[in-house]
């Protein structure tokens, strides 16, 4: 018998973080649902944390005083209420760096995917609209060669995307965020305004976490700032978009193209409007879904877990 008692809010995590929670705590697996977590959570030392739903106070009252920590199986934890869990003393943990790659990997497949229109050659074989007679303007692309590349958010994602891109010869990266970092200079890109990053790239690149000074950042008037050109491709929160206003702006040609591994709301029903324009790419939130990845992510999780119970620093630690 181990010596804490940890619940595992999600019955579809990699082996490995089992097998490392197991050496020294009891563990309980429930499904992922709120309903679920709430019904199991009572009495428990730590968690391990993968979901979309809330983190919150009534889930930690149910828990009970004795909670210590949670390790998230995530880089981003907008859903979690950090501050409640400073108030009561809990740790928390994330797993950023270890999705960078996979992350990366999804932004050039979205740069792609919008630049090629490959929802629109797709659709025209389907319908036959694809003609025997050559039509040298036909379903036109936006070269990422040559092109202005710019990073709202230049964390360990948006150098990742900068460094797969530069094999595609960009022309230029420029980046925004808080303040100029060191390595942004190393990898070439030069930090500008949002305004000017906006105004002058071909292809924007969302990047940022979610919080309350980015939420909803991208909205009529980032796109009409934008070139009629512009691809905007995000990976990182659906809400750091105005999405009504992306809809108007793909809708009415305002800008080019968009490429989204994440949308609100997340599952995206089937029938969204975004899934009916034929400039928008989407895939669901699969950035961070490799074999790989997904095994990395649930190692750190656990080990953050196991480090905190044993009065240890998390390896990544957010509190
Ligand atoms: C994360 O870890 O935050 C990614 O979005 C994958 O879910």
């Amino acid at each position: 018998m181990g010596k804490f008692k940890v619940l595992v809010a999600n019955s579809t995590i990699p082996d490995i973080a089992h097998n490392i929670l197991k050496t020294e705590c009891d563990v309980k697996v429930c499904e992922e649902g709120r309903e679920s977590i709430l019904q199991n959570i009572e009495g428990v030392d730590a968690m391990f944390w993968l979901s979309h739903y809330k983190l919150d106070k009534e889930l930690l009252d149910k828990a009970g005083p004795q909670l210590k920590v949670i390790g998230s199986m995530s880089a981003g934890y907008d859903n979690v209420d950090v501050e409640e869990l400073k108030k009561r003393g809990i740790k928390f943990g994330n797993t950023p760096g270890v999705l960078n790659d996979s992350v990366a990997d999804m932004a050039v497949l979205l740069c792609l995917a919008a630049s090629r229109r490959y929802i629109e050659g797709r659709q025209a074989i389907e319908q036959s609209l694809w003609k025997p007679e050559l039509n040298a303007q036909w379903l036109l692309a936006r070269d990422i060669c040559g092109s202005t590349v710019g990073i709202v958010g230049l964390g360990g994602i948006g150098l990742a995307v900068i460094h797969r891109l530069k094999c595609f010869n960009v022309a230029k990266f420029v980046y925004t965020g808080h303040k100029e970092k060191p390595e942004g200079k190393a990898v070439g890109a030069e930090f500008v305004s949002l305004d000017e990053l906006l105004k002058t790239s071909d292809f924007v690149i969302s990047c940022v976490p979610l919080n309350k000074e980015t939420e909803k950042m991208f909205d009529a008037k980032a796109f009409s700032k934008m070139k009629s050109s512009a691809i905007f491709v995000n990976v990182s929160r659906g809400a750091t978009v105005n999405q009504p206003d992306l809809i108007a702006a793909l809708k009415e040609k305002r800008i080019f193209a968009a490429g989204l591994d994440v949308m609100t709301p997340e599952p995206l029903p089937p029938d969204h409007e975004l899934l009916k324009l034929p400039n928008c790419f989407v895939t669901p939130h699969l950035g961070s879904a490799s074999t790989n990845t997904r095994n990395k992510m649930a190692e750190l999780a656990a080990n953050n877990i196991l480090n905190a119970l044993k009065g240890q620093p998390m390896l990544t630690p957010v509190v």
